[in-house]
């Protein structure tokens, strides 16, 4: 994909302000740090939500910690801002923390994001409890 000039950037977050997203959400949407994949994954989940969107989690496990995750979201922008901020709050974690991880807790980072957005942070959650469950049940499958 090609880099957003800074007159693009300016446009895209002047149009999501407008709809209801904040600068924090915006920030975390436009720099996706957390995007993509990790090859030597332990574990790797995927879930599409009623929406079509999907999201694909990638996780690194030792010793029952997180010790690194990226995703891959094919959605809109509350899904990439919602996925960006729940990879930033698992890394580190014990899957037991990651496990309790409320859709509050991704909201209070986002600080606001459109109302109608909401279950974008729903779907990367339940994604994400997907992933711990299935590498606890040890299914779902590994990175190459
Ligand atoms: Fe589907 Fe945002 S519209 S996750």
């Amino acid at each position: 994909m090609e880099e957003m000039n800074e007159n693009d950037e300016r446009n895209v977050r002047e149009l999501l302000i407008g709809s209801g997203y904040s600068d924090k959400a915006i920030t975390y949407y436009l720099d996706k740090k957390n995007m993509g994949s990790l090859p030597d994954a332990d574990q790797v989940s995927e879930l599409t939500g009623v929406c079509g969107d999907t999201m694909k989690i990638y996780m690194k496990v030792e010793e029952g910690k997180i010790k690194d995750a990226k995703i891959q979201v094919l959605g809109c922008p509350g899904a990439i801002a919602s996925a960006m901020v729940a990879m930033d709050l698992i890394k580190g974690k014990t899957l037991d923390e990651a496990k309790r991880l409320q859709d509050g807790d991704i909201f209070r980072v986002l600080e606001q994001i459109p109302d109608q957005k909401q279950h974008c942070i729903r779907l990367t959650n339940k994604t994400l409890q997907k992933a711990i469950e299935e590498y606890e049940n040890g299914n779902g499958h590994k990175g190459e």
